[in-house]
């Protein structure tokens, strides 16, 4: 089987690293990747977005599965292209993929088929909004650009003043442009909150093992949102049995609810969950494989992940036999560049990388890399996420932060407490 991959991020290194190890696969491609995908695929140069490019290259070289990592193109149509072209792949159309382009689309989805979620409404207009939250009772809201902002989209208020603020921040300063030109002003939610990815094939869904993210900055959870600075799986908040109510309450009735309004869902679905006293409400969706929840979960996964993502490609996931995970617990640590998430410098040289290749148990992860004559550069805010595994979570944290040691590069940062929450809860 020959494989295009499509994205550079953490996730894809993730993703490749695993598809590469089935035995079904003879060739794998990675569009563009980056210094890590380097390691176990073909790297081509071709951007996520260039749908021509990636169509005409998929055709020349017989790919038999496509599988698309991030979420712009997904919302952009690129299923939908392959498939007009008769070719097998993994993730979304565009229709399906609305589920993460507009949280509105979303909310209101949820709402039809009586999944938890937080209560909202919808505005365009600032008065109207004010009004809104001015007559609600509660105090505390959390205000959403509709659209992709790349996770930074959200900000979650403590006051009415705070959440005033965000509405013209959104309306009229528009800091988010065009996604937050419409906004969903939401309840806020308070608890523990946990990543549930499932395998769908339009109507089979197969849920993988929990992680958590750790979207803040710095330790404690204290700082400015990231893309994520750190996972680990499974998290111990997720218990099997809410597991079971999340496929219940949450995946079943939203799977069911798209196929009835035509939009049948492919591919990775990640449910964000806060777990409430009510039980598992939904933060958001998302169309795809989370990043960095994706580095801790594969880490774990023993079953052949190409033979999933083809089976769901082509509708035939009930065939795959039970997922088999390995017990010892992972923990991926993200290694940033000074200043993010804020500006930071590029192309920095990074060392000690064959060092951290070396350790047992753990797996070096590229984000933001890029190969420059021989030599990994920094080419991104998240960096690496450095992953372990150990027997217990203690221990995958200790491997992790060992392989960390190991590795260099001028202004290199990362938090120093990741998983800490597994244990102490
Ligand atoms: P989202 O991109 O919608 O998952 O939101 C990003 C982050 O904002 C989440 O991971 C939560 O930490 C927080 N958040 C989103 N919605 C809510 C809510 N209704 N209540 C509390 N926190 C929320
Ligand atoms: N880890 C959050 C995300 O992938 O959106």
């Amino acid at each position: 089987m020959k494989i295009l991959l499509i994205g550079q991020g953490g996730r894809e290194h993730a993703l490749a690293w695993k598809l590469k190890q089935s035995p079904l696969v003879t060739h794998l491609f990675c569009a563009p990747g980056n210094a890590g995908t380097a390691l176990e695929a073909t790297n081509v140069n071709i951007s996520a977005m260039d749908f021509a490019g990636l169509l005409k290259f998929a055709k020349k070289e017989q790919i038999d599965l496509t599988v698309v990592g991030p979420e712009v193109p997904l919302v952009a149509g690129i299923v939908d292209e392959f498939i007009k072209a008769g070719l097998k792949v993994f993730g979304p159309t565009k229709k399906a993929a609305e589920l993460e382009g507009s949280k509105k689309f979303a909310k209101e989805l949820m709402r039809k088929a009586a999944v938890p979620t937080a209560d909202f409404r919808v505005f365009t207009n600032t008065a109207e909004a004010i009004s809104y939250i001015d007559e609600r009772e509660i105090e505390r809201f959390v205000v959403k650009a509709d659209g992709l902002a790349a996770g930074k989209g959200v900000i979650v208020c403590s006051s009415k003043d705070e959440t005033r603020d965000a509405i013209k921040r959104m309306l009229i300063n528009k800091e988010f442009g065009a996604a937050g030109e419409r906004i969903v002003i939401e309840e806020r939610l308070e608890g523990q909150e946990a990543s549930l990815l499932a395998i769908v094939d339009g109507h089979t869904i197969i849920p993988l093992e929990a992680a958590q993210d750790h979207k803040a900055a710095f330790d404690g959870d204290t700082g400015p949102n990231t893309g994520g600075m750190g996972s680990y799986c499974p998290t111990p908040v997720l218990t099997p049995e809410l597991i079971d109510t999340a496929v219940e309450k949450i995946l079943i009735p939203i799977v069911h609810e798209l196929r009835k309004d035509g939009r049948s869902f492919r591919g990775c679905l990640y449910a964000g969950l806060m777990l409430t006293n009510n039980g598992p409400k939904v933060l958001e969706f998302n169309v795809r494989f989370g990043d960095p929840e994706t580095q801790a979960v594969l880490m774990r996964l023993k079953s052949d992940l190409a033979a999933i993502l083809m089976a769901a490609a082509e509708g035939k996931l009930e065939a795959i036999e039970a997922l088999e995970w390995d017990p010892r617990p992972s923990v991926c640590v993200v290694m940033a560049a000074e200043g993010y998430p804020g500006d930071y410098a590029k192309d920095l040289p990074i060392r000690g990388l064959d060092d951290a290749a070396l350790l047992p148990d753990a797996k070096v992860f590229h984000a933001g890399t890029k190969l420059v004559d021989g030599q990994v550069l920094t080419d991104g805010g998240r960096v690496l996420g450095v992953t372990a595994l150990g027997d217990t979570v203690s221990e995958a944290k200790l491997h992790a932060y060992q392989a960390v040691k190991c590795i260099r590069w001028d202004g290199a940062w990362c938090r120093k407490d990741i998983s800490d929450k597994a244990v102490i809860s």
